[in-house]
């Protein structure tokens, strides 16, 4: 885990170190110089905005980013009109490609007013060829442009683009390499994401992921235990385990272990109180996951399940190697081991190829499964997977139709699931002031949110909060004597 550095330390007129991690420091070591001349110039500190779209492990990795820019001396706001604003980029599905294109065209604007400006993009949408092409075409103005194999070279990239004109781009094809130790600025206090892989190897054939993600690849149980254990120390409570696929995690390491033996070794750290986990995929859950789980003390009973569809053939055609019934089974294996385990999922329509058939199979294991939330998604081609090439796209009208019906049936199920605590006294950890003064929001271990009067002393902590109402999603509650 990062400790604080002394930055002025580093001999910037040697070469910069090989070892990767001190690379990184003397490069952020470097940048810092000159980033203090150009402020001391203009008499004022320079700012950042780091937007972030997409998933958790986004999120994480743009803590890393701002945890670098923060040492290389600039301070963070949330809008955009700032000296330096970067995008952490998705391309899960080509809206996500959209709203960076949209954006980008507003921030020319700010940047003709203060020409000095810089712009830099990273992330998913950055190792397609097609989205460079396009960067380098249309928006010249973007200074950096790097993917999601380098990240951790941005103090180095970051330090070559001050001193460059022109644009500076560099996107890597793939990378066996995991860096520890870098800077990292926290969103949170007290709960925190750690990744436990990158990469995935499972090419669902509608999924970009395994493109711009790269292989899959496991960091060392020993190197996550300890960043666990320095979270902890440093007043984290509940951590969320990240990765693509993390039931098939530690499977190629050097000495294998499964992902139920890490969260056995998780669960041992004196002082964390809650473990989540995200994302699993259903053909990989093993019996022996659903035992730690039952036995656990501290993993929250609560899991994502991703189905994204209930026709088998469909699943099929998606590559995803279980079908309707082996889904149901499942669902109904935990529930037996987990009596008051919290389900969620993924579900796409319009998949090529979808029949009203199709769609009615996943309409009945919604109808079976009593998810509490299922995120719904409209089909969205891809380039470079093998569904785009796929023929009997789906009508958009089509589409459209089932989706609005998929909704409503979630909807109306998630209202009746959820509401199963309503009345009852659970364990909430305070996790923000909502826009409402002194009502504040926490979750469940179910990871069900709750809003209740409190004060800003109960951030961070755990409470019980009698859940009064339930308005669908969320509930209204009250703290109880705590
Ligand atoms: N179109 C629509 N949804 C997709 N997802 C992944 N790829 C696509 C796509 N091409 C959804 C899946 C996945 C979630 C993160 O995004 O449901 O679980
Ligand atoms: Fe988006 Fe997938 Fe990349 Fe996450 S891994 S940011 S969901 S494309």
């Amino acid at each position: 885990m990062f400790n604080e550095l002394d930055f002025k330390k580093i001999d910037l007129t040697k070469d910069a170190p090989v070892e990767e991690t001190q690379r990184q420091y003397y490069y952020i070591a470097k940048a810092r110089g000159m980033i203090a001349q150009e402020c001391t110039k203009e008499g004022r500190t320079f700012t950042y905005c780091l937007k972030t779209f997409g998933c958790q492990m986004n999120e994480k990795q743009s803590e890393v980013v701002a945890g670098i820019m923060d040492e290389m001396g600039y301070k963070r706001q949330d809008t955009e009109d700032a000296d330096v604003v970067i995008y952490n980029t998705c391309t899960v599905r080509e809206n996500a490609n959209l709203k960076v294109y949209g954006r980008l065209g507003r921030l020319h604007n700010l940047k003709n007013k203060n020409p000095n400006m810089k712009i830099v993009l990273f992330g998913c949408m950055m190792q397609e060829a097609h989205v460079v092409e396009k960067i380098k075409k249309d928006y010249p103005f973007v200074n950096l442009v790097f993917g999601t194999h380098n990240i951790f070279k941005f103090a180095e990239l970051y330090s070559e683009m001050l001193l460059e004109e022109k644009q500076l781009i560099d996107i890597w094809d793939g990378t066996d390499k995991i860096v520890e130790e870098l800077p990292t600025e926290r969103n949170y206090t007290f709960k925190s994401g750690v990744n436990i892989m990158f990469g995935c190897n499972n090419f669902c054939s509608y999924c970009i992921v395994p493109y711009v993600r790269g292989r899959e690849r496991s960091r060392e149980p020993e190197a996550i235990l300890t960043e666990i254990k320095s979270l902890v120390a440093d007043g984290v409570s509940e951590v969320m385990l990240l990765g693509q696929n993390v039931n098939s995690y530690g499977k190629t390491l050097e000495n294998p272990i499964s992902f139920a033996q890490l969260l056995t070794e998780v669960e041992k750290i004196e002082g964390l109180k809650r473990i989540r986990f995200m994302t699993s995929h259903p053909k990989d859950l093993s019996d022996e996951l659903i035992e730690v789980m039952a036995n656990s003390k501290k993993i929250c009973h609560h899991l994502h399940l991703p189905m994204q569809s209930g026709s088998s053939r469909v699943l099929k055609e998606m590559n995803r190697r279980y079908d309707k019934e082996k889904y149901l089974n499942l669902v109904e294996k935990i529930r037996t081991a987990i009596p008051d385990i919290s389900l969620t999922t993924d579900i796409i329509v319009g998949f090529p190829g979808e029949t009203e058939e199709d769609f009615l199979e996943t309409l009945d294991v919604v109808e079976k499964s009593d998810f509490d939330t299922a995120f719904t998604f409209i089909y969205s081609k891809r380039s470079g997977t093998p569904a785009a090439k796929m023929e009997d796209q789906i009508p958009e009208d089509v589409v459209k139709d089932r989706f609005d019906r998929l909704l409503s049936l979630v909807q109306q199920k998630g209202r009746v699931v959820s509401s199963r605590f309503e009345g009852t006294v659970q364990e909430v950890l305070v996790e923000e002031e909502s826009k409402e003064k002194g009502i504040f929001t926490g979750r469940t271990q179910y990871n069900l949110l709750v809003h209740f009067p409190a004060c800003p002393e109960m951030l961070g902590k755990y409470v019980n909060v009698k859940l009064n109402t339930c308005k669908g999603f969320y509930y209204l509650g009250e703290l109880q004597d705590n």
